[in-house]
Parts: structure tokens; sequence; C-alpha cells
């Protein structure tokens, strides 16, 4: 039986560091955690869960306003506020980095923070993963949304349950031009892999199953050295998927994660690296600022909320705190000293087109002069 509309926002900001880009310390938590408590009391979201992505801030809400909501991006923004002001007396490092506009104009789309938004008509029962990474960039999520949703080498329900032999159409943003396009898999996959293999450029948003336009992924596409204008930090992108019954199960979901793969925007957002899934207690970046991270959320969405215990805390799974992804990360590790060993050469370091954005730039510049004509 369809019911109730729940939104899941999760909202991110690295708002300021411990020992660097590393964690999120405790201090910007509990104010982040005090926010939407009252938020909650004053009925702006149902419940909500902070965590954090290494040096980024998650604010994980689910609420009955639908996307793009101003009083919860209000919400969101104004916490990243308090938090950064926090960061600052407390001198942590690069306090609001991510804050890159003064006045709220009523969204943080294109104001620093990143967003993954998804309304859906609850189903009897509605599983959801959330994922967050850090020390990488926004089309991170497309080789991982690409098996889940259109590799049957990947979800096993694309061959076998008839409710998704259909296939799922993918909403695929040119960041550079600004401009969408939908792509139907499996009809128009090799057109969608010519697109979303080139990561810097193209980014899966949304995701739907075909049949019925029924919404089952979203991901942040925000790029912040295209707003900035200059390297300014990591997108540390966001994704929501929903799953089972009909949609790929909790498990293919995680699958694409069974092995590291490699993403853009390791150290000074300069480098490949290979991602390493992690439990919540190992979201912190050490090495070369990394590994890059990714942590897994799991829940249930019912009657527009985070589905809670009997004293009313939200039910959370930490997916990645688990045996099954140490293959991963030891792979991680073993691509992460091929890759350091390279040093500054590509492809360890972004293609030159990639770096365009990064502090290169100004090296480049001041050599610029210095280059004579060849007769
Ligand atoms: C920042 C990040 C780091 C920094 C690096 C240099 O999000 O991921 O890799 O780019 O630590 O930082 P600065 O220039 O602030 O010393
Ligand atoms: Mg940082
Ligand atoms: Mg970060």
């Amino acid at each position: 039986m369809l019911s109730k509309k729940a939104t899941i926002s999760i909202i991110k900001c690295d708002v300021g560091s411990l020992a660097g880009h590393y964690i999120v310390p405790k201090p910007l938590f509990d104010i982040a955690e005090k926010n939407l408590k009252k938020a909650t009391e004053n009925g702006i979201i149902n419940n909500f869960y902070v965590f954090n992505a290494g040096d980024d801030l998650e604010l994980l809400m689910v609420h009955e306003r639908g996307e793009q909501d101003k009083e919860v991006h209000k919400l969101a923004w104004e916490t990243f506020k308090d938090c950064a002001n926090k960061a600052s007396q407390l001198k942590l490092y690069a306090a609001g980095q991510d804050l890159l506009k003064d006045a709220f104009s009523g969204n943080v789309r294109g104001m620093g923070p990143g967003v993954a938004e998804m309304e859906i008509e609850e189903r009897a029962s509605d599983p959801i993963v959330v994922f967050a990474a850090d020390k990488t960039s926004a089309g991170s999520f497309n080789y991982p949304l690409f098996r889940i949703f259109a590799d049957p080498m990947n979800t096993a329900g694309l061959v076998i349950d008839p409710s998704m032999i259909c296939g799922f159409k993918f909403e695929v943003i040119d960041t550079k031009k600004n401009r969408a396009i939908v792509l139907k898999c499996p009809e128009e996959m090799y057109e969608m892999l010519a697109l979303i293999g080139t990561v810097g450029r193209y980014t899966i948003s949304r995701v739907w199953r075909a049949s019925d336009d029924l919404i089952c992924a979203a991901s942040s596409v925000s790029k912040l050295s295209l707003i900035a204008g200059k390297y300014v930090g990591k997108d540390d992108p966001v994704m929501i998927a929903r799953a089972q019954h009909g949609l790929p199960a909790v498990g293919e979901v995680l699958a694409p994660f069974m092995h590291s793969y490699f993403v853009q925007g390791w150290m000074r957002g300069s480098h490949w690296g290979p991602i390493m899934p992690v439990g919540l207690k190992s979201s912190k970046c050490t090495v070369f600022d990394g590994p890059p991270r990714i942590v897994a959320i799991g829940f249930q969405v019912a009657n527009g909320q985070i589905s809670s215990d009997d004293e009313g805390k939200p039910m959370l799974a930490d997916m990645f705190d688990d045996p099954a992804f140490a293959l991963a990360r030891r792979e991680a590790m073993q691509n992460a000293c091929m890759l350091r060993n390279m040093g500054e050469f590509e492809p360890a370091r972004l293609s030159a087109e990639d770096m365009e954005y990064t502090t290169i730039q100004k090296v480049l510049e001041k050599l610029g002069e210095r280059f004579k004509p060849l007769n």
C-alpha cells in the first residue's frame, strides 16, 4: 500500500576540522545535534542523524516538506554557519571552508554545501542506504550507480526480478556546460558509458525505475571549483539509494564496494586515489590526506521519519563496518601505494585538464612568462 510522502535530505559541508583535514571534532557535532533537535521539536524535520565523512559534517534529515525546501535548507545553512563560527573560535583547520557565499538565498545549492534529496512515496517498507565520501569529487558515484542500476553482472535482480527487467533511467549532468540528459538502460547503456566514464565532467544525479518512474537514487552534483572559479577544497559527494522489492537489494547496492576503484580528488584535489569503504569509526583521512573514504548508512523510512526504536532513537546500520569490505580496504592500500610511488607523474596526478581549477595554476602562470618561442 502506498502512503505518506517522505523526503530524505542529506546536506553536507566541510565547516572546519581537527588536525588538518582529518575529522569533524565533537564540539561541532554537538552544535549540529542541538540545532537539529530543536528543528525536530519545532516541526521542521521529523528526525535526523548527524555523522561525518572525514572532515565533512553530514546532516541526514527526514521530513515531509519536499525537496529544496527553504526551511530545511536554512536549517542546514545556519547549522553550518554556527559550526564554522565555533571552528573559528577553536582555530580548527579551514573553518568555514565550504561556505562559499555570505547570505542565504533560500537554497544551499550553489553556495558550497553538497545536497542529495529524494522525495518518496513510502512503500510498505522502504530500505535506504546513504553514502558519503571524503577527499573525492562529484563523479565518484558514476561507477557504483552504473553497477547497481545498469550492470546485470552486479545486480542479479536486473536478470531475475521481472519488475526490474524494464531497466532504469539515469539523469546525467554535464557539469561543464550546466545541462542535463536522461538516458535509459539497457537500451542506451553504451551511449551513457561514453559520457559517465568521464567522471570529471559528467555526473549521474538521479535514477528512476523505467516502468513507473519510481525514484531510486539521487546524488550531489556540486563542483566547488566551478562555483568559486578556483580550487577551494573537495566536492566530497553524497548519494541516496533506495533498495529492495523491485529495486536492487541492499546487498546489490553494496556489491560494487567489494573492490576498491579509483576516484579523483585525493591530496589537494589533484590526484587519483583508490576509494576505501570504511565503518564510521575509520571515517578519518590520514595518509596523503586519504585514501579517499566512503561510509554507508542504512535505515528504513517509516511514517515520514528514520524508523526509530521504542525510545525514539533512529535505528541506523553502519554498513561498511564489516569484514566483508576488508578486501576492498586492502586493495585500496595496495593501489594507494602503487599510485604514490609515481609521485607527481600522471596517472597518479590528474590530467592537465582536470588540474585546471587547482592551485597548480599559480605555478604555471609564473612560469608562463619564461617560456620562449622555439624557432
Ligand atoms: C582539503 C584536502 C587536502 C588539502 C591539503 C592542502 O579538502 O583535501 O588534501 O588540499 O591538505 O591544504 P592547505 O592548502 O590548506 O594546506
Ligand atoms: Mg577540509
Ligand atoms: Mg572533505
